[in-house]
């Protein structure tokens, strides 16, 4: 089984690593457009409903735009970390993918958190509720989303290291 992951790597590799590569520039990418460069411009709006509904729906936009490539990432990964072999050839790198793993892990239930908070502050909003949606909204901007882009920056790092620099 491992062969095949083996030869399954050096057949199609390039793409993989170009999948993996791609997925994670656009899953941190636009954690960091949202929070750098959307979220500014949101909070000059100064009609409190118009501007939690615009960042709510960016927010839900986000989330369903970036879980297909947190799926394709954990997918590249596995494919890399079997067709290279890690296990064998590289016992400290293999190692390493785990750390990665565990990574992505805290990431993924991140995301998750972060869609159940953009729920019920859009059930918040919806009875009326504003200023317990802007504290949802608060916590996710200010805590949630710095915290998987930095995890994100650390994966980046450790794949680095994988690549043998
Ligand atoms: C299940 C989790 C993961 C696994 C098993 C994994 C595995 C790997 C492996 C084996 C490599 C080295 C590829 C090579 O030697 O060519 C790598 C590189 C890379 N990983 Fe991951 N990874 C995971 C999660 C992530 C996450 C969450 C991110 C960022 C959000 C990420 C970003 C990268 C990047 C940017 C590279 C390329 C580094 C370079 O080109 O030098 N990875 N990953």
């Amino acid at each position: 089984m491992s062969q095949f992951f083996i030869d399954f790597f050096r057949d199609y590799g390039k793409y993989i690593v170009f999948l993996h590569v791609i997925s994670a520039i656009i899953w941190i990418g636009g954690m960091i457009v949202v929070k750098f460069i959307v979220a500014p411009v949101m909070a000059s709006i100064q009609d409190v409903k118009v501007r939690l509904s615009r960042i709510l729906e960016i927010m839900q936009r986000l989330l369903n735009f970036s879980f297909i490539f947190m799926i394709l990432i954990v997918i590249t990964g596995t494919l890399m970390s079997l067709g290279l072999d890690f296990k064998h050839s590289s016992p400290s790198l293999y190692m390493l993918v785990h750390i990665k793993e565990a990574i992505w892990t805290l990431m993924a239930l991140n995301f998750f958190y972060i869609y159940k908070k953009r729920n019920s502050a859009a059930k918040q909003f919806l009875s009326g509720d504003n200023e317990g949606t802007a504290e949802s909204i608060f916590t996710i901007s200010n805590y949630l989303l710095p915290l998987n882009i930095f995890l994100g920056f650390v994966a980046v790092y450790f794949g680095v290291i994988l690549r043998g620099l």
